[in-house]
């Protein structure tokens, strides 16, 4: 279930009303039916995923990506696996969490775990929403944010990208100032 902390300390956990407060930097957050079949409920609960595995879930969520190649011109997409001996996790811990934007937008859809993303509103308050399974967002091209896992670092979620670059970052270097 997702989660939003304002600046001031109120916290939103209805979907809907999140949306709201997310629509004003265009942001779009809904959440996607979950996909039941068994085989995919266990390798979703795997730490280690190999490469026909990654693409075992990949393929079980291929409706998902016709979708966002519809309405956001996603051509992309890979699977993020992420967890506590991840090799990823340091890169991650230290790179993402940094405020920045991209050219293209950054859709991600959480098949497990958690993670969070901070936002800026035009006043220059500041966001955080943590997002679990089911759950996507929708960032636009342009829109500052940061991002990092909660204390579980653990996470498997669908990346799509609308370049074949993919998400690359640039820092805005602002500093975070919402406590966790
Ligand atoms: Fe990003």
């Amino acid at each position: 279930m997702a989660v939003l902390q304002l600046e001031d300390g109120s916290i939103y956990t209805n979907i809907g009303a999140i949306a709201s407060q997310l629509a004003v930097l265009n942001i779009e957050i809904d959440r996607l039916p979950t996909n039941e079949n068994p085989t995919i409920q266990e390798l979703l609960a795997q730490d280690i995923l190999n490469v026909t595995e990654k693409q075992q879930i990949l393929t079980a969520f291929k409706t998902e990506f016709a979708y966002f190649k519809r309405v956001s011109g996603c051509q992309w997409c890979d699977l993020k696996v992420l967890h506590p001996g991840s090799q990823q996790i340091y890169a991650l811990m230290t790179q993402s969490n940094r405020t920045h934007t991209h050219a293209d937008a950054e859709v991600i859809h959480i098949l497990a775990g958690e993670c969070v993303f901070g936002f800026v509103y035009a006043n220059g308050s500041q966001i955080q929403l943590m997002l679990q399974a089911a759950e996507y967002i929708k960032v636009p091209a342009n829109t500052e944010h940061w991002f990092y896992l909660t204390p579980l670092l653990y996470l498997k979620a669908v990346q799509y990208y609308t370049t074949a670059q993919g998400w690359v970052p640039e820092y805005t270097n602002r500093k975070v100032t919402i406590q966790n």
